[in-house]
């Protein structure tokens, strides 16, 4: 493999970015990284300390001081990063539901994309790499190397959250699942700086239908591998 590569994976929730993005990183000899979970973790900071998801500026000082260590997966599935944040384990705390309803009036703030903007971009440029976000390819690393827009219809994308969640422990109804994506997915596109949407040369896959393989086959042939 080259020295250098990035792939740009971005779409709405649950449309399979993590899955696929950790599977075609391991294929392409590559580090995958969610930059999710960054917002994530954030938001989990703030509601312990008591700072409004309104709170923009308060926000970006706690995001240019916060203590985050991402690891590498302890789970053989290898999916998700292990998330340490002020020394303690967050990595399922990351899922509550409190921090689904927080994360995308969190993330709508400039001066905390601005704050959160660099440690992305070192990432970027660490070497072979599969970024997944919401606007990787239009905001984060503009002239990635393949630039992907997965998608999925919201019935199943909420379908597949509602599965994902269960396997955890947590039951929710497939209504409350899926309202609360489309409330997320709508204020992450509208929002005024770094919307979600696909960039201009983005590949669109949507993957209804179509098996993570499938998905991971066709994206790592745009990447020039397998
Ligand atoms: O896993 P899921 O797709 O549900 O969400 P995520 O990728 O963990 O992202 C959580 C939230 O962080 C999103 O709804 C956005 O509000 C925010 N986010 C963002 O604004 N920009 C990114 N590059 C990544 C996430
Ligand atoms: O990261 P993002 O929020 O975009 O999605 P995810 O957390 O990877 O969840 C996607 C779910 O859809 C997982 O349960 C996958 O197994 C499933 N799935 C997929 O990712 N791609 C397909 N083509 C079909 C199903």
């Amino acid at each position: 493999p080259g020295d250098r590569l990035v792939v740009a994976i971005d779409g709405p929730a649950a449309a399979g970015k993590t899955t696929v993005a950790s599977a075609a990183a391991r294929r392409l000899d590559a580090l995958f990284f969610d930059t999710g979970v960054i917002y994530r973790a954030l938001t989990l900071a703030a509601l312990r300390h008591g700072v409004a998801p309104e709170d923009g500026l308060r926000l970006a000082g706690l995001a240019r001081h916060l203590d985050i260590q991402v690891k590498p997966p302890s789970q053989p599935d290898g999916r998700f990063y292990d998330v340490w944040l002020e020394g303690e384990d967050v990595t399922q705390q990351l899922r509550d539901p409190e921090v689904d309803r927080a994360v995308s009036a969190v993330s709508a703030h400039p001066a905390v994309r601005r704050a959160l903007l660099d440690v992305q971009r070192r990432i970027a440029r660490s070497g072979r790499v599969v970024l997944t976000g919401r606007d990787i390819g239009t905001v984060v690393v503009p002239d990635a190397d393949v630039k992907i827009w997965l998608d999925a219809s919201l019935e199943e994308r909420a379908r597949r959250r509602q599965r994902d969640l269960a396997a955890q422990g947590i039951e929710r109804s497939l209504d409350e699942v899926m309202e609360e994506m489309e409330r997320r997915d709508r204020a992450d596109a509208e929002r005024a700086i770094a919307p979600m949407k696909p960039a201009k040369d983005a590949v669109v896959i949507v993957t209804d239908g179509r098996s993570v393989e499938e998905v991971v086959e066709e994206i790592v042939r745009l990447a020039g591998g397998g």
